[in-house]
């Protein structure tokens, strides 16, 4: 994807670990230093992809197997891919995406059992190869999660899953970004939000010197 001259960000870790508030925090950060900005969120971030998300995380939906849910996300991310994702990245814009592909292979690959290679099969024609340039795997421990989703009203399909699963969606994550270390930094998400967020642009001032972070 090399024609791509934007900058592509994605935020990764379980239900609550605070991709959202890091996110505004970013996106508030690089619009006063006037670069333009895309935020987008997964599963959604289109017309389409919102009405599927519906789909996804209705409660009424128990019958939905792990196959359907796998390519129910992918069916999202092609679309945002597609309409949003690509064009932005095309005109030079940075994208900054509340989750992306790499919760598809922990929540569905790992923690739900269909195994990496699937999720990357399903994905290949959804994603066209995109990659992100870098991710944020803000991590939190479950135990620390359930207490800040304590906060949440009303949990969806997903996130009412058992504690076991949002382990394995934790050691998914553990897992994944050892194994991309090039693209994936871990960010200990137990710290205050402003801590994080300093980090966060540290980081990305590195990687992004020759866009004048
Ligand atoms: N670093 C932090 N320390 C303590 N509380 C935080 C921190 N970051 C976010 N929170 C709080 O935790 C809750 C969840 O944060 P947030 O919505 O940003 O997480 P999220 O990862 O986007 O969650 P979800 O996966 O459900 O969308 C909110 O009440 C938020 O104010
Ligand atoms: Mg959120």
């Amino acid at each position: 994807m090399t024609e791509l001259s934007g900058f592509f960000i994605t935020f990764e870790g379980t239900d609550g670990c605070g991709k959202t508030t890091q996110i505004k925090l970013l996106e508030n950060i690089l619009k006063e230093k006037g670069y333009d900005v895309v935020c987008v969120r997964e599963p959604g971030g289109t017309t389409i992809g919102e009405k599927v998300r519906q789909i996804i995380i209705d409660r009424d939906n128990s019958l939905m197997t792990p196959q359907t849910e796998a390519l129910l996300y992918a069916a999202c991310r092609a679309q945002l891919v597609s309409e949003v994702i690509i064009p932005a990245l095309r005109d030079g814009k940075i994208v900054i995406s509340d989750r992306f592909l790499d919760s598809n292979i922990v929540y569905q690959g790992l923690a739900r059992g269909l195994g990496e290679d699937e999720i990357l099969s399903i994905n290949q024609r959804a994603t066209v190869g995109l990659a992100p340039d870098i991710t944020f795997f803000l991590k939190l421990s479950v135990e620390g999660s359930i207490k800040r989703k304590s906060n949440f009203k009303e949990l969806d399909r997903l996130e009412s899953e058992d504690f076991n699963f949002h382990q394995r969606v934790y050691d998914g994550y553990v897992y994944l970004s050892r194994k991309n270390s090039d693209r994936i930094i871990t960010i200990d998400a137990e710290k205050a939000p402003e801590l994080i967020h300093e980090e966060i642009l540290d980081i990305l001032k590195g990687i992004m010197k020759d866009r004048g972070l």
